[in-house]
């Protein structure tokens, strides 16, 4: 029997489990409701469960004596954004819902958890984790900084995500950069307030902020070399009350993101050198803040090989793709794997059954795939783990 059969069987309990979670979503570090049913869930199949890492994180150690020892992640957390699907399992928190398939992960990982608890058809120990605060707030960089991988260790980890554009139940892998870092900006242009039709007796901050707008897009094309991967989206632009009325400032915000860590930081360099440069030139100030968020997520060669092959052993080649293209969103699992080796790999969703992209307020994981990723934990798991 192949091992999505074997997990067939859960496949009604991991639907259960997911649309309860879509129901209740919880956003970062308030995964309490979450946590709670995934740390009952565990321990009544026997998995010794420890909670509290990073606040609401939950990890599950199954042990069958000594071996290597394996991280398997899931993130629990959901978006603000209000749901307008009308599925029976709709968010029932306005305001919040799991538009990132998170959901989904977590029921996975709860079906190959309950089947390996069963089974225990390898030699070693299992970390089942599943972490807060995914979506911006460095979940897993709080667990690791309480301790996650010295009290729990593990030889490598390996995480999932769902992916909507890939097509049903295929996997896509890739060694080196697959997610990009994550960083943030703020940029205040203090200029001098004027009457509108007096401008020369001011200093226009939004005249001074258009600009610095344009000159950064040339830092991409200009200044990046163009084999290497970067981007710069100012998606903010406040200043002004009123139509007759020069602003004293104007405030740009935005996200830069890159694969390697020297662009990153020509980036970050470059930003406000350029911002400092043009407000300078005329007469303004700028106050200025970069925030360091998620460094890129990296697969490690070795580990990547291993999900490779692991999913094609399970799903047959032509269902792996192996050199799945990057992507410049950004994945706090990157913390775990500057920690430990290990690879981060997407399963297919599709775009059918009403399912749209990540992150967008239709979003609803597809049932269909639960069986193929809770399976492909367990392949992992008795294929690196061998009895
Ligand atoms: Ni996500």
């Amino acid at each position: 029997m192949s091992t999505v059969d074997r997990l067939r069987p859960l496949h009604d309990a991991m639907i259960e489990w997911r649309r309860d979670f879509h129901a209740h979503p919880e956003t970062a570090y308030e995964e309490h409701r979450t946590s709670e049913r995934i740390a009952t869930l565990l321990a009544g199949w026997g998995i010794e469960v420890h909670r509290g890492l990073g606040g609401t994180g939950v990890i599950g150690s199954l042990c069958t004596g000594d071996g290597p020892s394996l991280g398997l992640r899931a993130d629990m957390d959901a978006l603000h954004i209000h749901e307008v699907a009308e599925v029976a399992h709709r968010s029932r928190t306005p305001g919040k819902m799991h538009a990132c398939g998170h959901d989904g992960h977590c029921a996975m990982l709860l079906g190959a958890a309950r089947h390996l608890a069963e089974t225990r058809d390898f030699r070693g120990t299992v970390r089942f984790i599943f972490q807060p605060a995914e979506e911006n707030e460095a979940g897993a960089l709080r667990m690791i900084e309480d301790g996650l991988f010295d009290r729990f260790p593990v030889d490598s980890v390996y995480g999932l995500h769902n992916w909507p554009d890939a097509p049903e139940g295929v996997i896509g892998v890739r060694a080196g950069p697959v997610m990009a870092s994550f960083d943030v900006f703020e940029a205040v242009v203090v200029g001098r307030g004027a009457h509108a039709a007096m401008p020369h007796l001011g200093i226009d901050p939004i005249h001074v902020a258009a600009q610095i707008v344009a000159a950064w897009q040339g830092v991409v094309a200009r200044a990046v070399d163009p084999l290497e991967s970067a981007v710069v989206s100012v998606t903010q632009f406040h200043a002004g009350d009123t139509w007759n009325v020069i602003p004293d400032r104007a405030m740009l915000r935005g996200t830069a993101r890159a694969f390697r860590a020297e662009v990153r930081g020509d980036l970050e360099h470059r930003l406000r050198r350029l911002g400092e440069g043009i407000c300078a030139a005329a007469g303004a100030s700028l106050d200025w803040t970069y925030d360091r968020r998620y460094p890129a997520t990296v697969n490690h060669a070795r580990e990547t090989e291993v999900a490779r092959r692991v999913a094609a052993d399970l799903l047959g080649a032509e269902r792996v793709i192996a050199e799945m293209p990057p992507s410049m969103g950004s994945e706090d699992f990157a913390f775990m794997l500057q920690a430990r080796p290990g690879c981060y790999l997407r399963l297919g969703t599709g775009n059918g059954g009403g399912n749209c992209l990540l992150h967008n307020a239709a979003y609803d994981f597809n049932d269909r795939v639960l069986p193929i990723g809770a399976a492909y934990w367990v392949a992992l798991v008795e294929s690196e783990m061998p009895a």
